[in-house]
């Protein structure tokens, strides 16, 4: 019976191993385990590469044909960077169409119009052609990553910078965790706030950025830069939040990802979910996402808890992990 799993000879001489030494059935039970454990972990390295986990088999693969998500790309000036990560998302399944927000004095030069429209159409597959638009605004200014969008036919949105890349699969498996709780943000970069506990008063806020929730291990936050919702946040944003948490978006350049997070917490009571992925900041600016500038974000908390009349972010620890790269139990 074994002979088929390992060849004959290999097990006699395991065996006459086993019996030179000991000779007792505990040595060969744990070197049958040895070898088992092996295979299992040569295994579970190989599939890293041989694509098991690659998007030919992907989550949406298994299952019916389904809805799938719009990306909306934020980008100042950075061409080179636009160029990469469009020519990497445009390959991935599912995506419907790319959005991307365009804040800059001019409008898009028509070389670079003509460049992003060839590699989208010669990324996406021929049975579905992945769409591609500029909004171009003429303010500038951050909130302009939260307008709606007409004609969006996916009700996922993932709002991503220009210059942060995920596996396509890492994207796939966030889209399948919104798909099960479309109402809240799902996203790679999670944040967190506490209460002051040197302050008097109980409702004054501290920001913290990504050590805090390395600590913790616990967050409050998924970031824009690279997140799921659903697109009628986009309308709740521009329409309904109050217009001076946008003027102070706008004014402070900063922290309109706490404002939607603020408004995504505030309509669904729930806590954000963050998913594992392996980000590559393709980019220069790694450091301000690994923690500083945490003043102005202390202060932006501060000043929605005052515009929103209370703290609507709810704290959780709970990560989603794709249970197929994981092995051990
Ligand atoms: C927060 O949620 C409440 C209840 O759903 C709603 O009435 C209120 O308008 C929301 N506030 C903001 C600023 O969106």
């Amino acid at each position: 019976m074994r002979g088929s799993f390992l060849s004959r000879r290999t097990v006699q001489r395991l065996r006459q191993l086993a019996i030179a030494t000991v000779g007792s059935v505990k040595i060969k039970l744990v070197l049958c385990c040895c070898i088992a454990f092996t295979v299992i972990a040569l295994l579970s390295r190989a599939s890293g590469f041989t694509g098991w986990t690659s998007p030919g088999v992907g989550l949406g693969r298994l299952s019916a044909p389904r809805k799938g998500y719009a990306i909306v790309m934020n980008t100042w000036k950075r061409y080179d960077l636009l160029k990469q990560s469009i020519s990497h998302y445009s390959s991935c399944p599912g995506l419907e169409s790319i959005h991307i927000v365009w804040s800059e004095p001019n409008p898009p030069s028509d070389s670079l119009k003509k460049f992003l429209d060839h590699i989208v159409q010669s990324n996406s597959g021929i049975a579905q052609q992945v769409e591609l638009k500029f909004d171009v605004n003429k303010e500038d200014s951050l909130n302009n990553r939260f307008k709606e969008i007409k004609d969006l036919k996916a009700d996922a949105v993932f709002s991503i910078d220009d210059d942060v890349i995920f596996p396509c699969s890492s994207v796939e498996f966030a889209f399948s965790v919104w798909q099960s709780a479309p109402d809240t943000m799902v996203g790679f970069v999670p944040r967190i706030h506490w209460v002051d506990q040197s302050k008097v008063s109980s409702d004054y806020y501290v920001y913290g950025g990504w050590w805090s929730v390395w600590w913790t291990g616990t967050y409050s936050m998924v970031l824009s830069k690279a997140a799921f919702f659903h697109k009628k946040y986009f309308s709740l944003y521009t329409n309904e939040m109050s217009a001076s948490v946008r003027e102070y978006v706008t004014n402070n350049r900063n922290c309109e990802d706490i404002a939607m997070s603020f408004l995504v917490a505030n309509a669904s009571g729930a806590p954000p979910i963050w998913v594992k992925g392996n980000i590559f900041e393709i980019g220069s600016t790694g450091i301000s996402s690994m923690g500083g500038h945490s003043e102005r974000r202390t202060q932006c908390v501060n000043r929605f808890v005052a515009e929103f009349g209370r703290m609507p972010l709810v704290s959780t620890s709970v990560k989603a992990v794709d249970g197929r790269n994981v092995w051990f139990w």
